[in-house]
């Protein structure tokens, strides 16, 4: 065998050597520069540093690592992701400092759009990702309309449910200064943000409900199993409470 010669084009007989053009899946916006998405992760990161820990900046990077996995299976838009991911919960501490009376998820996309229009992400990413945030709310009926807003949607609700969401949502009743546990809570004569809002309250509420609610392929099969876990520890948390086990 003869070696090749690196220093001359190697070409096939009858076959026209076609060089890669390196801007080929490129077009103009399609690529969001590193230092542009660590600027925007900073700014974001420095709007939870008076957070509960329920809804802290771990929250965000648990969502933010989801939302790659889930997106990357369903072929969601990254770029786009990351950026949704990584404002979707900044408004959280208006939300948190009035009980609940400010909807995290407008304000969140309101700042948003500050924050992305200051650092030049262009117009029609940026209405896309603000978006995304507006519809990321598992209480809000503005619904998602697109693959990247069902994508938030879904891994936000999976950080509320399996062995993470049981941590939180005791920190949550922490928060709030609720009891550990009350089997017999009537949810319908209870008020969020008070002192019966416990785990379980939320848990019969909202995170038992979840995975009904998921939107994605992925995001369904997570759901499946954290579910699972999640109700097993309940009715555990029944049982020892009642002094069965
Ligand atoms: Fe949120
Ligand atoms: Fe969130």
């Amino acid at each position: 065998m003869g070696r090749i010669d690196m220093g001359k084009k190697q070409k096939r007989p009858g076959k026209e050597v076609i060089k890669p053009d390196r801007n080929e899946r490129k077009r103009p916006g399609d690529a969001l520069p590193e230092r542009i998405l660590e600027a925007i992760r900073h700014e974001a990161e420095a709007c939870f540093r008076n957070a509960r820990g329920s809804h802290s900046w771990d929250h965000t990077q648990r969502v933010y690592q989801l939302c790659l996995r889930i997106g990357r299976k369903e072929g969601a838009d990254l770029e786009i992701l990351k950026l949704a991911a990584l404002l979707h919960d900044i408004g959280r501490e208006a939300e948190d400092r009035t009980d609940g009376r400010v909807c995290h998820a407008r304000e969140s996309a309101e700042r948003a759009r500050r924050i992305l229009t200051i650092n030049g992400i262009d117009k029609k990413r940026m209405t896309a990702v603000v978006r995304c945030i507006e519809t990321h709310r598992f209480r809000g009926r503005d619904l998602p309309d697109s693959l990247e807003g069902k994508v938030l949607f879904d891994a936000d609700k999976l950080d509320s449910i399996g062995a993470v969401g049981i941590g939180r949502a005791f920190l949550f009743a922490g928060e709030v200064g609720a009891r550990l546990h009350d089997p017999k809570i009537q949810v319908d004569q209870t008020q969020p943000y008070s002192q019966e809002d416990s785990a379980y309250r939320e848990f019969l509420v909202k995170l038992s409900k979840i995975k009904d609610r998921i939107f994605t392929r992925e995001g369904r099969r997570i759901a499946r199993d954290r579910h699972r876990f999640m109700t097993e520890y309940f009715k555990r948390l029944n049982r020892e409470t009642a002094g069965r086990i």
